[in-house]
């Protein structure tokens, strides 16, 4: 019984899948106007959600930072996480793909942390369940910061001033992994984007975006059908599909989820990002093969490149160069005033 009802709920889902285009595409449901309760779904929760047993408060935002820019958590002592996901450059590297171990490069572009809080799961193949989960990550990657956390532990354990962060932190824990990844997690909870001029806009700013980028928001949701991934409110789905990249025609292509679900849909599939702040980091796609938002745009005017397991929401609309040029610019309205972060002091060795 339980077997056919699974089956049956499958077919349903693999249906509303099908049709979803159809059903969700809806420039019909806002009306375009600041500040008009049809667009409020597109506005973050007020709060960030944390996981429990990881309540963020200063003394863990303060551990976190220290951390997050401590080069000392690499194997080489010089690298941290802040130099693949660089405040300055949109908690990117600006690179095509990310740069690791003795600059080796590798083959999967540095995401941004903005809103990484807001994702359900983690990674271009979702193989990360939060941001606690993800943390030690990059530190245990030999291809990445190759450290050895033994050694990084016993350190740690071994520094006053770090020893006391914790100890105020995470009152009663011990040093180790569990403790790291809060810290870090807590602190990449902080980087948040919820001020662009689009949010102002909903909000009820009528100036805050141009005509121009109403009409990109209109064909976002509409013609062009992005927002069927890019999904309200952070313009993710957290979902995976495979948009026809050129090197999904490569001989080896990296096969994105496939490798963490196999199922023959997911053969190609990345994780849909978020498109907030999305100007501050170019080069863009998990292959860094498009250089600029309007190579973006062009690559689902066409309907993508190589079409073999294309995601079937993947648009076949041909956009005119201004629809292009106005979805370019609403995706600029899309970042936030520029906050600067401050470098934190290091502990002594
Ligand atoms: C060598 C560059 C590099 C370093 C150093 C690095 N990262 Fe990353 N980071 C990446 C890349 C590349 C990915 C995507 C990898 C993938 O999906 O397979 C990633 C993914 C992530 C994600 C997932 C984001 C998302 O949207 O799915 C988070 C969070 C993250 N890193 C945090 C960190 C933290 C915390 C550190 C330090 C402990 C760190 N990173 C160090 C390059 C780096
Ligand atoms: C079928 C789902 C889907 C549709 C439709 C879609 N996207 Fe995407 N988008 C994705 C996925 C998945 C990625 C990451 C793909 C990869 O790198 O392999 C992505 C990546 C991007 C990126 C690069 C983000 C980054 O950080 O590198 C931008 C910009 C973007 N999309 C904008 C758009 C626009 C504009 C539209 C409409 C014209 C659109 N998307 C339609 C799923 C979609």
């Amino acid at each position: 019984m339980e077997y056919v009802y699974k089956r049956f709920s499958l077919a349903v889902l693999t249906i509303l899948f099908l049709f979803s285009n159809n059903i969700f595409a809806a420039e019909g449901k806002y009306v375009f106007k600041a500040g008009h309760p049809s667009l409020k779904e597109w506005l973050l929760p007020d709060t960030v959600p944390y996981p429990e047993g990881n309540k963020p408060n200063k003394a863990r935002i303060k551990l976190g930072k220290k951390l997050f820019f401590d080069p000392r958590l690499s194997g080489d002592g010089n690298m941290s996480c802040a130099t693949c996901h660089n405040p300055a450059l949109g908690w990117s590297d600006g690179l095509p793909t990310a740069k690791g171990v003795k600059s080796k490069v590798l083959g999967r572009a540095s995401p941004t942390v903005f809103n990484t809080a807001y994702n359900s799961i983690q990674m271009w193949d979702g193989r990360k369940k939060s941001l606690e989960d993800q943390a030690m990550g990059p530190m245990e990657a030999t291809v990445e910061m190759n450290m050895n956390t033994a050694k990084l532990f016993k350190w740690l354990n071994s520094n006053k001033e770090y020893i006391s962060l914790f100890k105020a932190a995470y009152p009663g824990e011990k040093i180790a992994a569990p403790t790291v990844s809060k810290a870090l997690a807590t602190f990449e909870r902080t980087a948040i984007s919820n001020n662009s001029a689009f949010d102002r806009w909903v909000k009820g700013d009528s100036k805050a975006m141009s005509e121009q980028q109403i009409r990109g928001f209109k064909l976002f949701v509409g013609k062009a059908d992005c927002a069927v991934c890019h999904s309200a409110p952070n313009f993710t789905d957290n979902g995976f599909h495979n948009i026809g990249l050129a090197s999904w025609g490569n001989k080896n292509p990296d096969m994105g989820r496939y490798t963490q679900r196999p199922l023959r849909l997911m053969k190609g599939a990345f994780k849909t990002p978020t498109l907030r702040e999305i100007e501050r980091t170019a080069p863009y796609f998990h292959d860094g093969s498009a250089k600029t938002l309007q190579d973006v745009v062009k690559h689902y005017s066409q309907g993508g490149v190589v079409k073999t397991n294309l995601s079937p929401n993947m648009t076949k609309t041909k956009l005119s160069a201004s629809e292009r040029d106005d979805i370019v610019e609403f995706m600029r309205a899309l970042s936030s005033p520029y906050k600067a972060i401050s470098l934190p002091e290091l502990p002594l060795n």
